[in-house]
């Protein structure tokens, strides 16, 4: 299956959350947004986040065992770009951004829609992305705030 055109559209039906995915290791931290996600079990709540391979963020999760989830609100989507392209290797994407860190070391944006902190529990092969399952040790969210949903336009 080739994507572009009417696959593209109908993969856009299956919508999700604009994310900033962090992970640390050592003391080494680094963000990316992340679109594609989804939760994957109940009890224990699990999560998976699709990273590509040639990501900064992949090789901390991998090494670090750890990544949290921060997903924007709709009016972050600035947010969103400004982690979405390039790469942090060597760059530091939180230079004049609010965050602290929760029970697993990754970095929490302040003022996001919410946060999910994960201990990574399993790595697969998915193609040209490595799907990664987290047990979800923390959340919290702002009930006031929207969360962001990907709508291609506003990234590209
Ligand atoms: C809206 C949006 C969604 C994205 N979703 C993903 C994703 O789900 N998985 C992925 O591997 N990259 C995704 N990316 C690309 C990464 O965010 C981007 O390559 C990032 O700069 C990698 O940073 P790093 O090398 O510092 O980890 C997305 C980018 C944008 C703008």
């Amino acid at each position: 299956v080739s994507t572009g055109g009417v696959t593209d559209q109908i993969l856009e039906a299956m919508t999700s959350p604009v994310a900033v995915v962090t992970s640390r290791s050592d003391g080494n931290l680094n963000g990316m947004t992340a679109a594609w996600m989804c939760q994957v079990s109940y009890s224990p709540v699990m999560i998976a986040v699709s990273i590509a391979p040639e990501r900064y963020t992949h090789e901390l999760i991998i090494a670090g065992k750890v990544f949290a989830v921060n997903l924007l609100s709709e009016d972050q989507a600035h947010l969103g770009r400004h982690f979405g392209f390039g790469t942090g290797r060597g760059n530091d994407r939180f230079s004049g951004i609010d965050h602290n860190a929760c029970e697993t070391g990754a970095p929490i944006l302040n003022d996001c829609y919410g946060y999910i902190d994960c201990k990574l529990v399993s790595t697969f092969n998915a193609g040209d992305h490595t799907l990664f399952i987290g047990e979800v040790l923390k959340i919290s969210f702002d009930e006031r705030k929207r969360p962001l949903i990907f709508n291609t336009k506003d990234f590209f």
